[in-house]
């Protein structure tokens, strides 16, 4: 079996061993602040995908958010970006809206991207140049819908302060609608799908979004960061993604900020 099947595979597996695990009692933490919570089941599930994937490739690398591989230094080989599960607060408050996200690299190219939405079932899966499918149901591609007809998806508490009100908010004034899922695997499945047109995120890690970067960019998505330049694989990065349309009008509210391109430099450190 290739990597992108025992992926797919994998990743449902790692889905019915959270469906099954959060029925018993778990522990939650807060990791960098109080709203940064980490739990039993992000740790449990990451360690299970970290064991299954080692077992079966032993030569291939894992970067997980809840601590394997990120002293990983350069792209070299085969890489496995695992977010075992995206939208933590979802899954203590709601007990759904979360998802496993994986993207795969080899010798950083993009392989395949994984997006598991654990309580609904949904599969959202992508080789590289090879279409992008909800399932077994192929995903259209992108529209050129305009901002000012588009629902977008943006976390507002991020987007609060004095350095980044400014565009952020002309961004949202002059959408359609904004929405705030609590999961970047997820709006970026609801990019793949229609739903919205568009996502913009200040600070995101690799786990969060190469998947959807994958799946996304199989359907004509265009993603970058707010400065318009490739996202990383190693290291944090804003993510603005969407139709190409919407894409280059979103970028051009960040053109010359030289107050919101300081603040990025102290996020990120370029
Ligand atoms: C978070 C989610 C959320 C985003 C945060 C991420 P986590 O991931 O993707 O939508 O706003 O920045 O950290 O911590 O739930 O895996
Ligand atoms: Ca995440
Ligand atoms: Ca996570």
């Amino acid at each position: 079996m290739d990597i992108y099947n025992f992926g797919k595979e994998l990743i449902v597996e790692a889905g019915k061993f959270i469906e099954m695990r959060m029925t018993r009692e778990f522990q939650i933490d807060s990791k960098s602040n109080p709203n940064d919570l980490v739990t039993d089941v992000d740790r449990e599930t990451e360690q299970f995908l970290y064991t299954k994937i080692l077992e079966r490739f032993p030569d291939h690398l894992i970067i997980g958010e809840e601590g394997h591989g990120q002293n990983i230094q350069d792209t070299k080989g085969v890489i496995w970006i695992v977010d075992p599960i995206d939208g933590t607060l979802n899954f203590v408050h709601q007990g759904e809206n979360f998802a496993i996200s994986i993207g795969v690299f080899i010798d950083g190219e993009p392989y395949c991207g994984l997006i598991y939405d654990c309580m609904k079932r949904d599969l959202y899966h992508a080789k590289y140049k090879n279409g992008a499918y909800l399932n077994e149901q192929a995903l259209l591609p992108a529209e050129n819908i305009p901002l000012n007809q588009s629902l977008i998806a943006i976390n507002p508490k991020r987007v609060l302060g004095e350095e980044t009100r400014s565009p952020f908010f002309k961004i949202m004034a002059e959408s359609r609608s904004v929405r705030s899922y609590g999961s970047a695997a997820l709006e970026f499945a609801m990019l793949a799908k229609g739903q919205i047109s568009a996502l913009l995120f200040l600070k995101l890690y690799p786990w969060d979004y190469t998947a959807g970067v994958i799946i996304t960019g199989e359907l004509g998505f265009k993603t970058s960061d707010l400065y318009g330049r490739e996202l990383p694989l190693l290291s944090s990065s804003s993510v603005i993604s969407g139709n190409p349309k919407i894409h280059s009008e979103i970028l051009e509210y960040f053109t010359g900020d030289k107050r919101l391109y300081e603040y990025h430099e102290k996020i990120h450190g370029s």
